[in-house]
């Protein structure tokens, strides 16, 4: 019989490592720090989007992987009931960067709700010196209950979060709950290939290992994904793995770090230099490399992008 991927589950989670994570309260933010160096972690939290010879430590990176999932969305909206709305609700908004270039590039009104007080706060400041606050509000919320009423959206995304979420099905019904009839759905995510992660005890740790750095309860894969937005109510319009576009970039990146850290005097110098620049502690991040290189390069996580609309009759 085939696991299903909900079945293969990180038995530690809580969202308090949520919360420590995204409050730098947890040796996995250390991370985001060590990453600081090279793009603004203070805005953006997600992996973002490279064709090959694309630079991919910058902060356009992000800005490429928001724009894809808005262009798509964009083009279901202006063929959908509700051009004249431009309202976007970000769920697990961050720390608020995707939300301000979709008002910046594509002129949407948007509100973001995130389950970590720190980046709700966050993002506030940020559209406040960004000067797009309130076209761009954030407040704070779980994905599973949003605080919103039905059909108020004609607009939803959700950015490389729901990984974090413990019940992918029910927030995708709540995505499908606050969408107008016609409205237009997109989100990105982290995806278990269950084959590969279930092959053996060995892969097995490893994926429990990946879990557990990232502050993950379980992943969904590409086809459960499917099947759940079709049982959530929502038509699906596209969904592409682009794998290779940014995760096989982080591990390559990742495979460059853990070379050099063989050198112990190489080492020891650049963890001086990184606490004094950042703050962070080298070993930390050591330990969340190692254990995503070690996921990424047998194959067992993917990158899923999905777009989908609510249908009229709904
Ligand atoms: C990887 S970050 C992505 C943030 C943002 N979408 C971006 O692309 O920069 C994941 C975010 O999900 C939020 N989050 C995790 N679980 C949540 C939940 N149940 N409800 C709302 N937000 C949640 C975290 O606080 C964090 O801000």
């Amino acid at each position: 019989m085939k696991t299903s991927p909900a079945a293969i589950k990180n038995p530690t989670w809580s969202v308090g490592d949520v919360h420590g994570q995204y409050s730098y309260r947890n040796p996995h933010a250390d991370l985001y720090l060590y990453l600081s160096q090279w793009s603004d972690m203070e805005s953006y939290l997600n992996v973002g989007y490279s064709r090959p010879g694309q630079y991919h430590l910058h902060v356009n990176t992000h800005l490429r992987l928001i724009n894809r999932l808005a262009d798509g969305l964009l083009d279901l909206h202006a063929r959908g009931p509700h051009t004249g709305d431009r309202r976007l609700l970000d769920i697990a908004s961050g720390r608020g960067g995707a939300a301000i270039h979709a008002r910046r590039r594509y002129g949407l009104h948007v509100t973001g709700v995130d389950i970590t007080p720190y980046n709700a706060w966050r993002a506030t400041q940020n559209a406040r010196d960004r000067q797009v606050w309130p076209n761009v509000r954030f407040s704070m919320g779980n994905s599973l209950r949003l605080p919103l009423p039905a059909a108020s959206f004609p607009l939803v995304w959700s950015i490389e979060s729901p990984a974090h979420f413990p019940d992918k099905p029910v927030f995708l019904r709540e995505a499908a709950r606050v969408l107008k009839p016609g409205g237009a759905f997109t989100f990105a995510d982290l995806l278990v290939v269950e084959e590969v992660a279930a092959a053996s005890e060995e892969n097995r740790q490893i994926y429990a290992d990946f879990l557990r750095v990232w502050d993950v309860p379980y992943l969904e894969s590409f086809d459960s994904y499917r099947r759940a937005i079709a049982e959530a109510g929502l038509e699906l319009r596209r969904a592409e793995i682009v794998t290779r576009c940014n995760l096989d970039i982080l591990n390559r990146d990742c495979a460059i770090f853990l070379w050099l850290s063989k050198w112990p005097w190489l080492y020891r110098t650049y963890a001086r230099y990184l606490k004094w620049r950042t703050g962070a502690n080298l070993d930390n991040v050591y330990e969340h490399v190692l254990a995503s290189h070690r996921a990424l390069r047998l194959g067992m996580i993917d990158y899923g992008l999905f777009w989908a609309v609510k249908p009229n009759s709904t």
